[in-house]
């Protein structure tokens, strides 16, 4: 648990929750987010500097509205509602909430009334992003109106002495220009908060609990050269040096070089003590002849586990497994609207309960930006800091149809090619992932005066912000044309090169 100044974010389910702890942590303030009904003494015993109610989907005038204790208002620390966070203070303490006679979505102009407590050094024109049905129709008792819109009287509200805020609009999103900077009144100059957490200070802090966790006992991680698993694994070595064993698990799966660039810069670059295991013939072996994708992952899955454990019970003396698992798994886990879809993490609890370890997950409350940026401050490269997501299953998934050494081979040469051009052309960073996919289908080509008929690939590249939606990117023409001569001109057995158009949805990224 940090030692650090905390601020308590109270989630109702708003879609935009994650957005405000992320706002809050790159002002350098430590925050986490708990459903709304963690209950009174878990709130006190949290110890918040501050605290933040969230919006949400639901409507206080609804039967099964979300509530909370209104000693949760009173227990001496600010607290700023943000849309239903304001609505619930509002009911909470006596106000009236009412239907807004036109729904506010999008953009709204608002007038600040009041250029003091969340409003300091403000223009008293501002745009913000609305998105509400109800509206506050009279503040509370002892409430002033401090800003309003042409929908809503209230579009903001203090209380006239206790450092209470209640806002109709959302300041952690994009759309509010100024969302920051009233975020920053509420933290700094209203919660006096300092900004004491930084990624030094967090590395420095998870250095130290680790090693007292840790003693003399050994750790060992599932390092796979992916950003998580590589800042874990710098970061527990700067703790614990060689009694941390990486195990590194070839399943024959890998891009071209992958497995050979992996052990250059972990063992050689930075000394880690990096176990290899070459299992790729029992991966290949037990995946022969299957070409469903949902049973190659239910093959490739568990052939992990079965390799990792097998290699974890040759080192003697191990009380505990480090894992890369990021905040916003352990926020899908606990929040009370139930996990949404996220894929990832089941091979991890299954190593868990295999080896009957410890686990020690030093990620725990770190978004995927914060991760990467810790892996800046140990030194990890950048190529690594800023590497495209791959799949688990590899490229069992990138060669459609039955997976074989040959087929494989194919698709290294040509995947290496379309990579080595994006990061030629500046083109890598700008793309969220892209990659080439061998189909199962053969296609007529002509080479000097020969026929040719041999496989097709496909490139695969698009942008996103999460995975969860994407749109195929744009890549320059000519880029394009030279990626397919190289592929068909370099890689033997291929003569034709299509590019994929599909957005997600109604396409996926990956082809299986
Ligand atoms: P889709 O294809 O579902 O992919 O649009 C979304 C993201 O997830 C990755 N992906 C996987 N990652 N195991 C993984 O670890 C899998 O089985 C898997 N399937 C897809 C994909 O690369 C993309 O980033």
């Amino acid at each position: 648990m940090t030692q650090h100044e905390k601020v308590l974010i109270l989630d109702f389910g708003s879609q935009y929750t994650q957005l405000i702890a992320r706002r809050v942590r790159e002002l350098k303030v430590y925050c986490e987010i708990h459903p709304y009904n963690i209950g009174l003494d878990k709130i006190r015993a949290y110890a918040p500097k501050a605290i933040i109610l969230s919006g949400g989907p639901a409507n206080l005038s609804g039967a099964d509205a979300p509530v909370i204790d209104r000693a949760a208002l009173d227990i001496g620390v600010p607290v700023l509602g943000i849309c239903y966070g304001m609505q619930l203070m509002c009911h909470l303490l006596g106000g009236e909430i009412g239907k807004a006679t036109r729904r506010e979505y999008g953009y709204a102009r608002m007038n600040i009334d009041d250029t003091s407590g969340l409003f300091r050094g403000m223009a008293n024109e501002q745009d913000v992003w609305m998105s509400h049905g109800d509206r506050i129709e009279r503040p509370p008792l002892d409430f002033i109106s401090v800003a309003h819109t042409e929908g809503s009287t209230t579009a903001a509200m203090r209380h006239r002495t206790r450092p209470l805020f209640g806002i109709q609009f959302h300041p952690e999103v994009a759309h509010t220009p100024n969302g920051v900077a009233m975020l920053e009144n509420f933290l700094f100059t209203i919660a006096g908060l300092t900004g004491d957490w930084t990624m030094r200070s967090f590395i420095d802090d998870t250095v130290n609990s680790v090693r007292k966790r840790v003693g003399k006992d050994k750790v060992i991680l599932a390092l796979s050269g992916g950003v998580d698993s590589s800042v874990v694994a710098l970061l527990l070595h700067k703790a614990i040096g060689d009694q941390l064993t990486c195990i590194f698990v070839d399943n024959g799966l890998l891009r071209k070089n992958e497995a050979a660039g992996v052990m250059a810069m972990y063992a050689e670059h930075f000394h880690l003590n990096v176990r290899m295991v070459d299992a790729s013939a029992l991966f290949l072996g037990r995946l022969a002849g299957v070409t469903d994708p949902q049973q190659k992952r239910k093959i490739i899955g568990p052939s992990f586990v079965d390799v990792f454990v097998e290699e974890a019970h040759k080192i003697p003396g191990v009380k505990f497994l480090a894992q890369g698992t990021l905040y916003p798994d352990v926020i899908e886990s606990v929040s009370f609207k139930g996990p949404s879809a996220v894929i990832k993490t089941h091979h991890n609890l299954e190593l868990g309960d295999r080896l009957h370890l410890g686990l020690i997950e030093p990620l725990r409350e770190l978004f995927k930006d914060e991760a990467r940026l810790v892996g800046e401050e140990l030194g990890l490269p950048r190529q690594v800091v800023w590497r495209h997501p791959f799949p688990g299953p590899g490229l069992a998934i990138r060669v459609l149809g039955e997976v074989n050494e040959a087929r494989l081979a194919v698709l290294r040469e040509a995947d290496a090619i379309l990579i080595e051009e994006l990061i030629k052309a500046d083109w890598y960073d700008r793309v969220w992932q892209a990659f080439c996919v061998l189909l199962p289908v053969k296609s007529v080509g002509v080479m000097g005066d020969e026929r040719t008929y041999e496989n097709v690939v496909a490139i695969r590249a698009v942008t996103s912000r999460d995975a969860m939606t994407a749109d195929w990117a744009e890549l320059p023409r000519e880029l394009l044309s030279r990626v397919a001569n190289r592929i068909v001109g370099e890689v033997r057995g291929i003569n034709r090169v299509t590019l994929d158009i599909t957005s997600k949805p109604p396409g996926t990224i990956e082809w299986e």
